[in-house]
């Protein structure tokens, strides 16, 4: 992605990573494209924690505004280097030196905890449709330094394939492979895999044919994923574990509920409502011109049909959309997973903009989980914000251990609130199933 298409500006004050201590430290972009003072090389950077490259310049890096100087590019300062340098800080005090120093413990301070290639991540169903892109997005992201490809001996190609491609990209992940036959059960094959994992991203199970609803792939499905939830509860208990696989609505509460039964977190589950987000903003900006950077639409409830809850009103770019406008495009995103079935006719879903959502949802699992403040993004979660529903898409931040708070929905129009009071006893009946699923199993682990 170019730095243009993120929306980084000129001026604007970024974490950069220089010198080849892994650390992102605060500098200032002063190009972002080719332009005579920039450094000899791009400057890799975070924004909303996607990492990107831009044209900085070295002098920008020396940064006046921050006080910061740029890392020498071979080695990390000693501690020692450290206090020296805080020494003569203290014995030079004329306010230029002072505001220098004072910056510099700001921007330590500012500085997130991450470092490339700290993360090990897992995708399992990583040969499938979905679980190839989305295992190349994350194995481009600069802080994946393992990135596990699990899926099973019958899968399309081979784990091994995957695992062997991807290998060659130059990002820092190593990338391993993992293979099971149908008879192996994940719980007593994955140590390797899951062990030490951060985040686990999980399409694998069946996607829909025309003419089946998500629903009807829980039988199949919530056992593919009991299976890997099992395997995590066991190997890597404080992995946020995102679930992509359907029907989302019943699949998460049933592996949370798991979760709670064997003593773990269920906070980890998460589930993947990214693509619906994505497909509002999309279709908010084919309807209004407006940029899609300015525009991050609130789709709140389930991820099925009319449990899918585009909230336009709290959209600054559809204030001159057109009412009827507006819940044809309500409608749309309910819709939008099935026009993508029809017109596969048969061969499959969504995969790659669903490969693109989930990696969105990665990234900014990854980010949080790197100590960035604030990292904002919406997931269907336990939840307590809608009085007897216990699972719910709404905004989350996510932090150091996962997900760290479920944010309220804010106002809605009242379109929105018709809709909402409609679509909840669809979703506590999709919130039932998975529970009922969850009432007859245990994990072993
Ligand atoms: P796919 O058939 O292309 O890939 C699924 C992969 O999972 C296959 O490679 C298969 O071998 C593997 N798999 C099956 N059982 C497994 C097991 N027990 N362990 C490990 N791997 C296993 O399907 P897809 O298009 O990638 O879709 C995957 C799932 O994601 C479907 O359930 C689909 O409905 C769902 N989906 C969800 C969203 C969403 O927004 N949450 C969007 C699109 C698709
Ligand atoms: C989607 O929204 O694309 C997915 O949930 C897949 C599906 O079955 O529609």
């Amino acid at each position: 992605m170019a730095a243009a298409k993120l929306g980084i500006e000129e001026g604007q004050k970024l974490h950069a990573l220089y010198g080849d201590d892994g650390e992102y430290y605060p500098a200032v972009v002063v190009a972002t494209s080719a332009a005579k003072n920039r450094s000899k090389k791009p400057v890799k950077v975070t924004y909303n924690g996607y990492p990107e490259e831009v044209w900085v310049s070295i002098d920008a890096l020396k940064s006046k505004k921050l006080g910061l100087a740029p890392k020498a590019a071979t080695s990390a300062p000693e501690p020692k280097a450290k206090a020296k340098g805080k020494a003569k800080a203290k014995s030079a005090p004329e306010p230029k030196a002072k505001a220098k120093a004072k910056a510099k413990v700001k921007a330590k301070k500012e500085r997130p905890a991450s470092a490339a290639g700290q993360f090990k991540v897992c995708v399992c169903g990583g040969a499938g449709g979905i679980g190839q892109p989305l295992s190349m997005l994350m194995a481009l992201d600069e802080r994946v330094g393992e990135l596990s490809v699990f899926d099973l001996d019958i899968a399309v190609v081979p784990a091994a394939g995957v695992a062997a491609d991807l290998g060659h990209l130059e990002r820092p992940s190593k990338v391993k492979a993992y293979s099971l036959d149908l008879k192996q059960k994940p719980v007593e094959e994955l140590s390797d895999c899951l062990t030490g994992c951060h985040l686990v991203l999980v399409p694998a199970g069946l996607p829909r044919k025309p003419g089946m609803t998500r629903a009807d792939l829980l039988a199949t499905n919530a056992g593919i994923a009991k299976g890997i939830v099992e395997a995590c509860a066991k190997f890597c208990p404080d992995a946020v574990v995102a679930l992509i696989v359907n029907p989302v609505n019943s699949v998460v509460p049933a592996m949370a509920e798991l979760y709670k039964k064997a003593g773990k977190d269920p906070a980890k589950i998460v589930g993947v409502t990214t693509l619906d987000i994505v497909r509002a903003n999309k279709f908010v900006h084919e309807a209004s011109d407006v940029s899609l950077k300015k525009i991050n639409v609130p789709v709140i409830g389930g991820h099925a049909g009319t449990t899918i809850l585009p909230l336009f009103s709290q959209v600054p770019a559809c204030k001159d959309i057109p009412a009827d406008k507006l819940v044809e495009m309500d409608k749309r995103t309910q819709e939008a997973g099935t026009e993508v079935v029809n017109a596969k006719n048969g061969k499959g879903s969504a995969t790659l903009s669903m490969a693109y959502a989930g990696a969105r949802l990665g990234k900014a699992v990854l980010a949080g989980l790197s100590g960035k403040k604030g990292v904002k993004e919406f997931a269907y979660v336990q939840s307590t914000i809608r009085e007897g529903v216990g699972y719910f898409a709404s905004k989350v931040i996510f932090g150091k251990g996962g997900v760290e708070k479920v944010l309220d929905i804010g106002t809605l129009n009242e379109h929105e609130t018709t809709r909402l009071n409609e679509l909840t006893p669809a979703l506590k009946e999709e919130i039932q199933a998975g529970l009922d699923y969850a009432a007859g199993e245990s994990l072993a682990c």
